[in-house]
């Protein structure tokens, strides 16, 4: 039997994401309704070797639901990758009873938060807030909605340009090893192609596409491409389309980070809301070392290690209905 937890302390680490507000907001109060005493810390994993570590009310997170960004402020932390760093943070949570421990990051957060529970035997639970949709074992992260809704519109008012002008928009959105905000806002803006780090892109398809598609009058607008592509992101497609098609005015347009912040849409409040709830309730149960997930709408356990280590595979299929739909 574990034993039961009557503290718990909260994160948010890695690269932010809309959201991560509404999670903490949720973790907070499940935890106090719960009956459970609940830390905030600052800064991710440089906060716990800092001791920067307070108490959270339900008042305190009051009015930060709709807030992107993160009211703990997110962080990397080099010295947490020793085992000396790790030791020295725990040290903070066990002189203040903490344990039990919700991580809101990436793969890489979840990395540290495995080792504190393999290392200490604190219990983690891990809350997927990312915007590149990333992790393995759930159909949405936190902040992926947000992030593919800021790309959407920012497309959306480029095509409008695009179109005045007749120019072709190479559009680089974010995703380093990730190609899902590329799909999803490529699909919904109309990209005539998408470029993504999952799939092998043939450049002589895409140069023969466009010269096609010239020959019949057909306007073409939108290229999407994730920043982590096979060619190192859209200046790198733009030099290949400018040299085989000097006759396309082609420009680029990189969207970067505005697509980490903003108001968290609906859905990744549900989402955060929805995870924050069980991660609490998981500590409650006695899980450890799993990533709360969302399949099929259901509520879903993965081990941490899983949720890094394994990939989903894109559907093929989305590739293909891409092609089609702009043909
Ligand atoms: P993300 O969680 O968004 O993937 P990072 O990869 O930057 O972000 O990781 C966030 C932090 O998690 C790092 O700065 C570090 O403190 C901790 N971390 C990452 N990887 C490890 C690791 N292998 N061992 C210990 N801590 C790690
Ligand atoms: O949050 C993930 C991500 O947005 C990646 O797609 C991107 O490459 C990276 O973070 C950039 O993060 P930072 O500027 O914080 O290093």
């Amino acid at each position: 039997m574990s034993k039961k937890v009557s503290k718990i302390a909260i994160l948010t680490s890695g690269g932010d994401a809309p959201g991560m507000n509404a999670t903490i907001r949720a973790v907070v109060r499940t935890g106090v309704y719960l009956g459970l005493e609940v830390y905030g810390i600052m800064r991710g994993y440089s906060g716990m070797m800092e001791d920067d570590i307070f108490p959270m009310g339900s008042k305190t997170v009051a009015n930060i639901i709709q807030r992107g960004g993160t009211i703990l402020k997110s962080a990397r932390c080099r010295e947490f990758y020793t085992e000396e760093g790790r030791a020295q943070a725990y040290a903070n949570l066990k002189k203040r009873g903490i344990d039990g421990l919700v991580v809101i990051g990436g793969d890489g957060s979840f990395t540290g938060a495995m080792k504190l529970q393999n290392e200490f035997g604190l219990p983690v639970i891990g809350l997927p807030g990312t915007i590149d949709k990333d992790l393995y074992g759930t159909d949405f992260t936190i902040g992926f909605d947000t992030a593919c809704n800021t790309a959407v519109q920012a497309i959306d008012k480029i095509r409008d340009t695009a179109d005045a002008h007749d120019r072709l928009f190479i559009v680089e959105v974010m995703g380093r090893h990730a190609g899902y905000i590329a799909l999803h806002s490529g699909i919904a803006t109309g990209a005539e192609t998408i470029l993504i780090p999952e799939a092998a892109t043939n450049i002589e398809d895409v140069i023969a596409s466009l010269s096609e598609k010239e020959k019949r009058k057909k306007l073409v607008n939108i290229i999407v491409v994730a920043e982590g592509d096979a060619f190192g992101g859209a200046n790198e497609v733009a030099k290949i389309v400018r040299e085989r098609l000097p006759n396309f005015d082609t420009k680029v347009s990189i969207l970067g980070h505005i697509q980490r912040g903003g108001s968290p849409t609906c859905i990744d409040r549900l989402v955060a809301s929805r995870m924050g709830y069980h991660a609490v309730e998981a500590l409650i149960a006695g899980k450890s070392n799993v990533m709360v997930g969302i399949i099929n709408n259901e509520i879903v356990y993965t081990p941490l290690e899983v949720a890094i280590r394994e990939k989903d595979s894109i559907d093929e299929n989305w590739l293909r209905i891409v092609k089609i739909l702009a043909s």
